[in-house]
């Protein structure tokens, strides 16, 4: 990282009800508050809102993302949630995660779908790939390299290994890169260090625990 203003995303997936959702926001919100970095904050879908109420009301510079967005605009699909509904709420939307690609058979056209609706909606797609292998959807501004193998495990892929996929992503597209994958406070600032990796994305291993994501966000700031 050469302008030392990283993106660092906190995917809560689905875990925490809304008491445990609104004490991690008021823990690691004072911590986040000199981070010269972007925070990125994904509790599940019904918190949004009010996570949204909260944060605009203490003014913290924290951002939210949803953890997926329907690949249809709105209409009789029940169970849906449209990017045109949330966009008063989220700056951002993870798409294509691999937990999504696995459980909920999503293909690369259903993902070109959800990245289309969210950019018509002007929400900024966060494009997960498990490698060189996934495609990426015209337009899509940041991907996210999420190798499986390295996620919920605490085996991050190596520093090196992320920063040779980032820069293969770079030669090919105007990307701001993320890496994800059982990132911590030890091992966030091997990942920052590469000029080529712009942020990471922390998922259930560290981000859960309010004292542990603040350890990542810390370490974030050399
Ligand atoms: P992890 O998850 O940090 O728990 O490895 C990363 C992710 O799923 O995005």
């Amino acid at each position: 990282m050469n302008d030392r203003k990283p993106l660092v995303v906190a995917n809560l997936k689905a875990n925490k009800t809304w008491e445990e959702v609104s004490s991690w926001l008021d823990q690691v919100a004072p911590a986040s508050s000199s981070f010269a970095g972007t925070i990125i904050f994904c509790p599940p879908l019904p918190f949004l809102i009010p996570a949204n109420q909260k944060i605009k009301s203490a003014n913290w510079r924290i951002k939210l993302a949803s953890q997926d967005v329907s690949r249809f605009e709105q209409g009789a699909y029940t169970g849906e949630v449209a990017a045109s509904q949330i966009v008063e709420i989220v700056a951002y939307a993870i798409i294509g995660h691999s937990e999504r690609r696995q459980n909920f058979n999503e293909t690369e056209e259903v993902l070109a779908q959800k990245v289309e609706n969210s950019q018509k909606a002007g929400i900024e797609p966060i494009f997960c790939i498990q490698g060189p292998q996934n495609q990426i959807p015209q337009a899509v501004n940041i991907v996210a390299y999420e190798p499986p193998a390295a996620i919920g495990t605490g085996k991050a892929d190596s520093p090196q290994n992320a920063q040779g996929v980032s820069q293969k992503l770079k030669a090919k597209g105007n990307y701001t890169v993320l890496y994800g994958g059982s990132v911590s406070g030890q091992n966030v600032q091997a990942f920052l260090e590469k000029d080529v990796i712009d942020g990471v994305l922390v998922g259930a291993t560290n981000s859960l625990d309010p004292a542990k994501f603040i350890e990542v966000i810390q370490s974030a700031s050399f």
